[in-house]
This record gives structure tokens, sequence and C-alpha cells, in this order.
């Protein structure tokens, strides 16, 4: 029988296609017999918003997640697991073999169209088919997740999205971490391939010293808290994520999970954006644990979503740019 290569950098191109929290990209990827590992880079940490690295392993958790429906395509299989040695950082391990019966994922074919899509929605419902769709799109031990589609729902999540939001635009570190990753020209977005294009959060293009100034100066807490109502006004939903333990493992699967519902939301034409700020803020977070009875679950992503209009597209580094080793063609 003619033995076929696996194409180890094909499938991490679509790794790199992930979200990531402010569009760190905080990912290294090996490429090990018939393995893929994603190593953290621990160079792209957000030590302000994420200091536990909670974000950063959901992130690494959606890259693992887009390479093991890219093996679905090319007829493999694909686990997760993570390291277990305690003297160098966590790595997820994705072992990767041919499996005959293995179909393609249709989730593979949205990768490329998915986005984090921050504007304001239309006043529309998801109908019930597709919030059962939504609702189905991932299996993950540990990992749940609840939908929000009443008024009365959303009078719970309104003051403490609010109140999160409140707490991080009056610490001046959350500002200047997040200024640090805006990337305030097309050119400068593009060239780094990376951060938070101010086009996709539906800012215009400006020069960064402007950027910086208008950061500086207009944005405050209140412009934000009535920026939020609106766009809260305008959702059709929310999506809690809950792991049942809050440790790299469940933030690993909570992130493959998430990256299914966002391709299920892509391939159903509906749009979604992260409202993290009450899971990003401890106090936040214990009271929203409190109010939706979630104990002992912790809430770890918030979206939105509903019907809009795409927005630009977010750009990526290279392959060539995360990748830590090369390696010869494998045969299976
Ligand atoms: C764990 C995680 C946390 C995120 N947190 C936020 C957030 O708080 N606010 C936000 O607007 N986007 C958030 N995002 C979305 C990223 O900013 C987005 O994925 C990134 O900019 C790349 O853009 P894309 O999703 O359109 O490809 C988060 C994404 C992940 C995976």
């Amino acid at each position: 029988m003619m033995k076929k290569s696996i194409d180890y950098e094909k499938l991490i191109s679509y790794g790199v296609r992930a979200p990531s929290g402010h569009n760190t990209q905080p990912w290294l990827f090996s490429i090990e017999s018939d393995e893929i590992h994603i190593h953290p880079d621990l160079t792209r940490t957000l030590p302000v918003v994420d200091g536990d690295n909670h974000a950063l392993y959901i992130s690494l958790g959606c890259a693992a997640e887009n390479i093991i429906l890219a093996a679905s395509k090319v007829g493999l299989s694909g686990d997760v697991s993570i390291s277990e040695s305690h003297d160098e950082a966590t790595y997820l391990k994705i072992s990767l073999s041919p499996d005959v019966a293995i179909e393609k994922d249709e989730l593979f074919d949205f990768i490329n169209r998915r986005q984090s899509t921050r504007n304001e929605y239309l006043q529309k419902q998801v109908p019930t088919e597709d919030l059962d769709a939504l609702k189905e799109s991932f299996e993950l031990d540990g990992i749940s997740m609840l939908t929000f589609t009443e008024s009365k729902d959303f009078d719970t999540l309104q003051p403490l999205i609010i109140e999160g939001s409140n707490n991080q635009f009056k610490n001046n570190r959350f500002v200047e971490e997040l200024v640090n990753w805006f990337r305030f020209s097309k050119s400068e977005a593009e060239e780094r391939g990376d951060g938070l294009w101010t086009q996709c959060m539906g800012l215009p293009n400006m020069p960064s010293f402007i950027g910086n100034i208008v950061m500086k100066y207009f944005v405050s807490a209140n412009s934000e808290a009535k920026r939020w109502k609106k766009l809260i006004g305008a959702t059709a939903g929310f999506a809690l994520f809950i792991a049942e333990k809050h440790d790299i493992l469940h933030w690993v699967r909570l992130g493959r999970a998430f990256q299914r519902f966002g391709l299920t939301a892509t391939k159903l034409g509906i749009s979604h954006a992260h409202v993290n700020m009450p899971c990003e803020e401890p106090e936040v977070r214990q009271k929203l644990i409190s109010e939706l009875n979630l104990d002992p679950g912790f809430p770890l992503l918030l979206i939105r979503f509903g019907y809009s209009e795409k927005m630009p597209f977010s750009f990526r580094r290279s392959v060539n740019e995360v990748l830590i080793n090369r390696k010869q063609e494998t045969y299976v």
C-alpha cells in the first residue's frame, strides 16, 4: 500500500487561526514523531487580565481543536492530552493516527470564516433549533455551557458586566496592558501579525500616538459602561462557559468547547464576541457564581451572540514564526 505523508505544517496553519486573548497568539508548536505539541509562549502572557494564565490555556485549547478538525479532513483522528512533567511549563500533546472510519468534521470549513464580531447586533432572536445546535456543539468532560436569552437573565448579567468593565477601566495597569496590544493601523497590524487591530474593534485606523491619546483621554469606565449597555440591548443571547475544575486540563477543554461553539455559530450565520469582564474580575466572578448558583463550577468565558455584518478579520503570525522545530515528513 502507498504510504501517505502527513503535512504537519498545514495542520498547524489551521491551529494559528484560533482566537486568543488580545490576539496574543501565546503558542509555539513543535512536531514530535506522531504528535504536534502546543507550548505556551510565556513571553506573550497577559499578567493583569489573566494572572493565572487560564485564558492562555483556553487559547491553546482553541488551537488544538482547529488542528483536530483539520486532521479529520486528511483521515487522521487526534487525541489531546497535557504533559505531565513538572520541570517545564505544561504543554498540549496532540497525537494523530490514521483512521479509516473518520469523516471530515464539517466545522473544518468554517475555521477561516470564524471571527470575533464586536459590532452591535440586530434586534433579532435566534431560532430554537439554532440555539439547540449551539448547545450541542461540543461534548467535553467537565465543561458545560448555559445560554441566556430572556430579558430577566439580561437583567442579572448586565450589572455584573458593567461592574467588571468599571473595575477594569479604573485600573491603569489593565488599560496599559490592553493598549500595548492595540494595533492602531492596518500596516502595523499586518506587519506584526498579532494584537488587536482597531478596525476589528469598530475603531478607525489612526496613527498610534493619536490612538494612545484617545484611549487615555476619551475612553473611560463611564464611556465603556454606556457602550456595553447599548451592545447588550441588541444582543440575542449570551453563552456562559463553565469549567468543573479550575486547572489546566479543564482550561484546555473549555477552549476546545468554545472553538466548536464559535465555528458552529459561524456555520449558522450567527455572530459572537466576548463579554468576559465578569469572569475575569475575581470578585465579580464570585458574584456571578452565587447569583447563578454555579458553585462548584468556574465560569470562564461569557459570550454574546446575535446577527450582524462581518467585520475585518484579524491578522496572524505565520507558521514559520511559531514553529520551534521542523521535522522530516512522517509516512503513515
Ligand atoms: C480566552 C480568550 C479570551 C478573550 N477575551 C476577550 C475579551 O475579553 N474581549 C474581546 O473583545 N475579545 C476577547 N477575545 C477575542 C480575541 O480578542 C480574538 O480572538 C482575537 O483578537 C483574534 O480575533 P478573531 O477571534 O476575530 O480571530 C478572547 C479570546 C479568547 C480565546
